[in-house]
């Protein structure tokens, strides 16, 4: 048996070298392409000095509040304005008066589009190059345009097209993200800085850390003085006065919320609840004239944006990624959400494709959107694309 057993075991020996070779390049392989990744992003975790926050527990609540209406193939039949003459519309307002979009852009211009029933015959215009990037865009009361230069500050662009700086610091600390912006009949300008701390480009930084460096402003033309209405806010990013006059409204990005601030009655100065748990992260909201907010959501809820917004240490490691070799792409249903006057959502219209849009606004029959990143902005024909009733 012994004897079977060691000529058996002869070719076995050698097998056995093959095999003990194998287990030895085995985890030396192992070692090269997975454990030194992984010690490398190990160490480059602990030396980065980022360190994000727990966020609050209205960001950490998965409840998404009911919408009667929905539309959630947004991009079939959207038609694309200004194709190629755009880069990064962000934000848009409307002039009746003139049929004209006014829209800032990523090249520092603002661009004026005329809106024509034929998409091919709307006309882009590069109107002013402000030198900064052009945000939040609003009609001020003496025929001049208000924009949140996200660089520059708050500015008043005349309409022979001479920029001025309104404001760019408040209680002596500088703006870093100017960001949304809207004007009361009396004249005052209600003005949002997403972050002192981060600027424009690394505005990301300022959400993944969680902590709240925002805050809502007015500038009165009269005095040239800048108030600091809120502060310690999350992103504080778009901004609309009501149409009686009587709140601000005020998106917070990463807490997927828009809040009112009352200036005006026995609350002036208080801050009440608008809409809690949108279905997505609140970007510029526009009043429509017709009794209907828009606001433009970034992205929709996905699971990467959830657990990023539950685990710090995961929005560490998404800053790390887009300091070093760029973020994945984690934005989808993007979209708008139209609320009434009373903060109910009525119609909420996305695509499982769309991302980054920044801004909506009902023209018309047509839901015209900007989007901080695409070189066009879209428009639904809401008449043959509305939103249906979702029971
Ligand atoms: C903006 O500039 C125009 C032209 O100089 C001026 O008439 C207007 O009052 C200014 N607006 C503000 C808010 O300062």
């Amino acid at each position: 048996m012994s004897k079977d057993g060691v000529s058996a075991s002869r070719p076995n020996v050698s097998d056995s070298n093959i095999t003990s070779k194998r287990k030895t390049s085995w985890p030396f392989t192992f070692f090269i392409t997975a454990l030194v990744p992984v010690v490398a992003a190990t160490i480059l975790y602990q030396l980065d000095s980022f360190d994000p926050a727990p966020m609050p527990p209205d960001a950490l609540t998965r409840h998404i509040i009911d919408v009667p209406a929905r539309n959630d193939r947004m991009l079939e039949g959207s038609e694309l304005v200004g194709v190629g003459d755009l880069k990064g519309p962000e934000d848009v307002a409307y002039e009746p008066k003139s049929g004209v979009i006014y829209t800032g852009c990523a090249d520092g211009w603002i661009n004026r589009v005329t809106v024509n029933d034929s998409v091919s015959h709307s006309v882009v215009e590069k109107w002013v190059y402000t030198g900064g990037r052009p945000l939040g865009i609003a009609f001020g009361r003496n025929n001049e345009v208000i924009v949140a230069d996200g660089i520059k500050g708050l500015l008043n662009v005349s309409r022979e097209g001479t920029v001025e700086l309104l404001t760019d610091e408040a209680d002596g600390q500088k703006f870093r993200t100017t960001d949304g912006v809207d004007v009361a009949e009396n004249g005052i300008i209600y003005f949002t800085d997403a972050s002192y701390k981060y600027s424009l480009r690394e505005c990301s930084l300022d959400i993944f850390e969680g902590k709240p460096h925002g805050r809502l402003m007015s500038y009165d033309p009269a005095t040239k003085r800048t108030k600091v209405l809120l502060h310690d806010l999350y992103f504080a990013n778009g901004v609309a006065v009501s149409p009686d006059q009587n709140y601000v409204i005020f998106c917070e990005t990463p807490v997927r919320r828009c809040r009112k601030y009352i200036i005006q009655g026995k609350d002036k100065g208080k801050v009440d609840k608008f809409i809690d748990n949108l279905p997505g992260i609140p970007d510029n909201i526009r009043y429509d004239g017709e009794g209907h907010y828009w606001i433009a959501l970034f992205t929709g809820p996905s699971v990467s944006w959830d657990l990023a917004v539950r685990y710090p240490f995961i929005r560490k490691g998404l800053a790390i990624m887009e300091k070093s070799i760029g973020r994945p792409h984690i934005e989808k249903n993007s979209g708008v959400l139209a609320v009434d006057l009373a903060g109910k959502p009525t119609a909420h219209y996305y695509d499982h494709g769309l991302s980054k849009v920044t801004s909506g606004i009902k023209i018309g029959d047509y839901l015209y959107c900007g989007s901080i990143v695409s070189p066009y902005i879209t428009r639904l024909n809401l008449k043959k694309h509305p939103a249906r009733a979702t029971t």
